[in-house]
């Protein structure tokens, strides 16, 4: 399959970008940046910038978008909306303006992160919870979700939205033991969801075969991702630390302890 890659020069796209060709796809990288291997076809583009992505997406035939641009970490509301939403939309609407059918949405735990362990059914942590953003960047995955819902349903489109856990070359913490996605599980999966026949819109969780997984692994086998690694095999390594409990009682980890909290809106002083 032909794909566009976006945030194809973050540490997720080079992966994928790697991966995917190695897996027998023809992969064309866009950021903001330029391809930091040279070997690529690429766009430096915006993918807020609805125009740019217009241009971008109908340069060539494409079978799929693997949506990755945006800044993974904590940002304002407005950032994170406009990075996550925005870019979304630019993107579904390029892909309908150009006949491409498919998306694999990278998603993020942070959308359902203030789920505690303790409250879910068998302490596990299934895909169809309630939305639980522990911070503007969850919201932000969560109505960028919202919208791969809307344009499945209205244009028939094939969304799947990974949400991912802890994307690391090793785990290094004990909350990773459980939430670790390895480099070549994340290429697993994404080959998986461009490649699974028809499947409208999906929801699934972007981590290894953990043994001390807790987040439910089925609607990603259903699509076909059947993960091979296991951070077990790293945690002799893993130092232990203080906040290792509290990490590991809530879906979120670190992010959802309150220093991250500020107003949704900065306003000027009066
Ligand atoms: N790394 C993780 O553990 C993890 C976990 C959950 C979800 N995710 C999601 O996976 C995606 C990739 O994460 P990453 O860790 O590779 O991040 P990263 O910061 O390493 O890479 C993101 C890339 O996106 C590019 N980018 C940002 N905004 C852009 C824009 N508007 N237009 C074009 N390019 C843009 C950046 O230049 C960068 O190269 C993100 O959407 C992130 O939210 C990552």
């Amino acid at each position: 399959m032909r794909v566009l890659v976006t945030g194809a020069a973050g540490s997720v796209g080079r992966t994928l970008v790697a991966g995917l060709a190695a897996a027998g796809h023809e992969v064309v990288g866009l950021d903001l940046l330029p391809d930091p291997a040279g070997a690529t076809t690429w766009h430096v583009a915006d993918c807020t910038d609805a125009d740019a992505v217009h241009e971008a997406v109908g340069a060539q035939p494409l079978d799929a978008v693997v949506h990755l641009a945006g800044d993974p970490g904590e940002t304002s509301l407005p950032e994170a909306l406009s990075g996550h939403v925005v870019s979304t939309g630019a993107l579904l609407d390029a892909m309908l303006a150009h006949g491409v059918g498919r998306m694999v949405y990278a998603s993020s735990n942070h959308a359902v992160g203030r789920h505690p362990r303790a409250e879910l059914t068998d302490g596990v942590l299934t895909v169809d919870v309630r939305v639980r953003p522990d911070t503007f960047y969850g919201v932000g995955k969560v109505a960028a979700e919202s919208l791969l819902s809307l344009y499945a349903d209205r244009y028939g489109l094939d969304v799947l939205a990974c949400r991912i856990g802890s994307f690391e070359e090793h785990p290094t913490t004990v909350r990773h033991l459980s939430t670790w996605l390895s480099p070549d599980d994340c290429i697993r999966m994404v080959h998986a969801c461009l490649v699974a026949p028809a499947p409208g819109y999906a929801v699934l969780h972007g981590i290894s075969a953990n043994t001390r997984a807790w987040w439910d692994l089925e609607p990603g086998r259903r699509l076909g991702y059947e993960p091979a690694d296991d951070a077990e095999d790293y945690a002799a390594d893993v130092e232990r630390r203080e906040a290792d409990d509290a990490e590991g009682a809530v879906v979120g980890g670190p992010t959802t302890f309150g220093d991250l909290e500020r107003p949704a809106l900065d306003r000027l002083p009066s």
